[in-house]
């Protein structure tokens, strides 16, 4: 594995135009960086952009979080690996079925497999919501038990918050993955973000792959500020 760069930063390309994310993404080195394509750039630009961000070179990680019936499900990530997407993720929350399903309907792709991640519960959600949906378990104690259902169900992760990465490296195996954003530099502004880390803490709390968005996506120079975080993750590797 290359010490210095093993491509653990995904780029959140959270842009509403095909030519506003392909414009941005001409500035950096697929070998440097992954990237996310989410609900906004998917709604706005379909399957064309995830191939054409594929055809430069990209691993795409689709971030629609799939959450129906398991028939459903699993055939909207059968779909998504036909794409040729390197990671998918789906809700935990939509049960062991539809879990199984959307792993099982990966395994005729082999290796080449994309890897398939939950959500557990979203990061918005504090204990009164979760009560007033009937769940009276704490947001700690739900995203534990969602986390341990997907690895049961054969999943290769979870997306967590930089809070939870610690304690649930301690509950998983080992190779489990887990995705954090909410990945700041001291010079980042937060946004919207409640909690943020840095990226090297990421790491050494247990993170595997850090979502960045506007700490890049922003930035003047977005391939020297991808640099600097790649960086701050080597030194601690
Ligand atoms: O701009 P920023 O670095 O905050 O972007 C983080 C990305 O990660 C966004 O695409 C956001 O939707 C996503 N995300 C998040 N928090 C979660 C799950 C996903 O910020 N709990």
């Amino acid at each position: 594995m290359d010490k210095v760069n093993n491509k653990q930063i995904i780029v959140a390309l959270d842009f509403d135009s095909a030519e506003q994310a392909l414009a941005f993404l001409a500035q950096l080195d697929p070998a440097q960086c992954r990237v996310k394509i989410g609900k906004e750039l998917f709604t706005a630009c379909g399957p064309a952009l995830v191939r054409a961000v594929i055809a430069e070179g990209f691993d795409v990680f689709l971030d629609l979080k799939f959450h129906d019936i398991p028939n459903t499900v699993s055939r909207a990530v059968k779909v998504a690996a036909e794409l040729g997407v390197w990671m998918l993720n789906v809700h935990a929350s939509g049960g062991l079925a539809m879990l199984e399903q959307s792993r099982q309907a990966l395994e005729e792709f082999g290796v080449s497999r994309p890897l398939l991640v939950a959500v557990t519960v979203l990061t918005s959600l504090g204990e009164e919501d979760l009560r007033q949906v009937g769940i009276t378990a704490t947001p700690e104690q739900q995203v534990s038990r969602l986390a341990l259902l997907a690895q049961n169900a054969g999943l290769d992760g979870v997306v967590c918050s930089a809070a939870e990465t610690e304690i649930l490296r301690a509950q998983l195996s080992p190779e489990f993955c887990l995705v954090t954003p909410g990945i700041r530099r001291p010079e980042d502004a937060a946004g919207d973000q409640k909690r943020v880390i840095g990226p090297a803490q990421a790491i050494l709390n247990g993170s595997d792959y850090l979502v960045v968005g506007r700490p890049i996506t922003q930035a003047a120079s977005p391939a020297a500020v991808l640099q600097e975080f790649n960086l701050a993750i080597a030194s601690v590797r």
